[in-house]
């Protein structure tokens, strides 16, 4: 099992539950139609993927915590139109195209070449003029620095993190066949207990 498997697996052992749907979800339900199908990549407990599913879209959610899946779909059996998979959200192949792809707080915990990985797989995904939502921690963030580093921008603490910069990032969507519609960065929009992380916001178009 990889680190970063085995903290998560152990995390939602013990937070099973999904609480409220994050901020951003709430920020992206404007953008989305009712029927609209939708993948989430890295949907932990599947607060969002709940919540977008209740507001009538159709999602399938992936992560790869299993035990968490298999939790997901027994708990939330009778929403038809959700499916949570186990599977690695850098190496998912083909699984066929949606409207939508999501994204909060997934894609910096992946090294940058699966980042990329990634990226190509959600334009391959995406219908022509579809949209990828994307929630991410920036260098700003003032965890950025803490623990032992392991490659740029890149840090491991109890968990690994890889914190983005908003202009790289946003020419990789670019190189990845995006056009960006939307793009923030800024503290106020991941408030968390203490925590007011800088994140980046995007929303980017398939061309
Ligand atoms: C910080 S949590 C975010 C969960 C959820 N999106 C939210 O905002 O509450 C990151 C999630 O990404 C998942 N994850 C990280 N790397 C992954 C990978 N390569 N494949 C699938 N899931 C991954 C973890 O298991 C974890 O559930």
């Amino acid at each position: 099992m990889s680190e970063s498997l085995n903290f998560w697996e152990n995390y939602y052992s013990n937070h099973q539950i999904p609480t409220d749907e994050s901020f951003f979800a709430r920020f992206v339900m404007p953008f989305l139609n009712e029927g609209d199908t939708l993948f989430e990549i890295g949907c932990g407990n599947g607060r969002d993927s709940v919540f977008f599913a209740k507001q009538g879209m159709k999602v399938t959610a992936f992560d790869q915590c299993e035990k968490e899946v298999g939790f997901l779909n027994d708990e939330f059996s009778d929403l038809k139109d959700l499916l949570f998979k186990a599977g690695d959200f850098t190496d998912l192949g083909e699984q066929g195209k949606v409207k939508n792809v999501y994204s909060r707080f997934s894609l910096h915990s992946v090294a940058l070449e699966k980042e990329i990985n990634t990226l190509d797989w959600a334009s391959s995904s995406i219908e022509e003029n579809g949209l990828f939502f994307i929630e991410v921690r920036s260098i700003f963030d003032e965890l950025c620095g803490e623990g032992t580093e392991v490659a740029k921008n890149a840090y491991v603490t109890d968990h690994y993190r890889r914190f983005l910069e908003i202009e790289p990032f946003t020419n990789r969507l670019e190189e990845a066949g995006f056009n960006i519609l939307y793009k923030l960065q800024s503290k106020g929009l991941a408030p968390y207990k203490t925590e007011d992380p800088v994140v980046i916001r995007i929303i980017a178009q398939k061309v």
